[in-house]
């Protein structure tokens, strides 16, 4: 590995994450780097790419594992730890970042970059009504906020040393994974394939508000370019970015196009938490699984129904500013109608969904 100066070594972070496995399928499309992915389940390592099983949470198991790897030139940070509540995210979203970066950053002598995922919690997004567009210079909001520990902790490490960092902030991230618990994708061509089943229309489940309200969505393949140029563009040092698709949309619109896909008729939308209707679903998924012959994915691996609730809960605008990495130099973007009729396409392929 790294046998030349512009060969680069990518330490993905969170490597099973919805971000960062499509970080990874993108890293392995670039000649220059090799890769090795970091989370608790590990992976099938082939060409460019290794997988380590790490627990983060243990400083020990952090430093064992992770403080050999002397070519890593970038850290993709990308972990993530669920809790029940905004505050108790606090400590282990924390934890797993300073464990890591204290394994990796004396050990390894090329290090370049450390890129760290955000979101729109930054901004307070997921508190209710806030500043829209919501703009990489506004002030923060009262903590406990374990996004602006991350960065505060990354800012003070920084100082004085050679390697730079680089915050993203995408909406709402949308790409293939299993077993995550903020997937939207996967919310809606469950609910959408269960409804099937059940001969139901397709019924949006969220607040009244929020079918109304005006929203923007992450392509994961699009972050994955923008984490990766933020990561390697000098102007990029030390700077945060918002991440868009670049388009905005209601569901309004957007959800009949969504059921015409899965050639269901559109009822008036009913408020109800998936979280709990879907709680006694299993033996439903399980017997599609059979009748479709879909890949042998458990219940829990495709029920993403809390997060599901969060976003349909959102009845106020819910976008930011996406002109500042435009500004500096990032110019692509994605439609997304387009991306979550691909997105469904490619779990029909996979044979996660009939
Ligand atoms: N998903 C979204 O829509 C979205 C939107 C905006 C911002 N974000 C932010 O982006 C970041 C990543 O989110 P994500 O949705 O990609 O998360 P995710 O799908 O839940 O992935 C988290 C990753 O962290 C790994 N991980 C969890 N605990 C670990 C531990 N103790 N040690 C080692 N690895 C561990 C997981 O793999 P293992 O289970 O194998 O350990 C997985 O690879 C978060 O900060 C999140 O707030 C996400």
């Amino acid at each position: 590995m790294n046998d030349n100066a512009s060969r680069k070594t990518a330490l993905v972070v969170g490597a099973n994450g919805v971000i960062g496995r499509n970080l990874i399928d993108h890293l392995v499309t670039l000649p220059e780097w090799d890769i090795i992915g970091v989370s608790r389940r590990g992976g099938q390592s082939s060409g460019r790419v290794r997988y380590l099983s790490v627990d983060l949470l243990d400083p020990a198991d952090s430093f064992d594992k992770l403080s050999g790897l002397k070519e890593v030139t970038h850290i993709f940070y990308a972990a993530y730890q669920d809790r029940p509540t905004w505050a108790e995210l606090v400590a282990p979203n924390l934890a797993m970042l300073v464990n890591a970066v204290e394994a990796i950053e004396p050990a390894a002598p090329g290090l370049r970059h450390i890129s760290l995922m955000q979101g729109y919690k930054v901004y307070g997004a997921h508190l209710g009504p806030f500043k829209t567009p919501a703009r990489e210079t506004d002030a923060h909001h009262m903590p406990p906020e374990f996004n602006v520990d991350q960065q505060n902790f990354l800012e003070k490490r920084q100082k004085g040393k050679d390697w730079t960092w680089s915050a993203l902030r995408p909406s709402v991230v949308c790409g293939f994974a299993l077993g995550n618990p903020m997937n939207l994708a996967i919310v809606i061509a469950v609910y959408a394939s269960m409804s099937k089943e059940l001969g139901l229309p397709l019924r949006f489940p969220g607040k009244p508000g929020a079918y109304h309200s005006l929203l923007e969505m992450t392509d994961a393949g699009l972050l994955a370019k923008a984490t990766v140029w933020a990561a390697t563009d000098e102007r990029c040092a030390n700077q945060a970015f918002n991440i868009t698709n670049g388009d905005l949309f209601r569901w309004n619109e957007l959800w009949p196009k969504i059921a015409a896909y899965f050639e269901l008729e559109t009822a008036p939308p009913l408020q109800l938490s998936l979280d709990t209707v879907m709680a006694d679903k299993e033996g439903l998924w399980n017997a599609m699984v059979d009748k479709h012959r879909l890949a042998n994915n458990s219940y829990k691996d495709v029920s993403s129904w809390r997060f599901g609730d969060f976003v349909f809960s959102w009845d106020y605008d819910f976008f930011a500013d996406g002109t500042k990495a435009r500004r500096f130099g990032f110019h692509e973007f994605v439609d997304t109608e387009s991306m979550f009729l691909d997105i469904f396409e490619d779990l029909r392929k996979r044979r996660v969904i009939p």
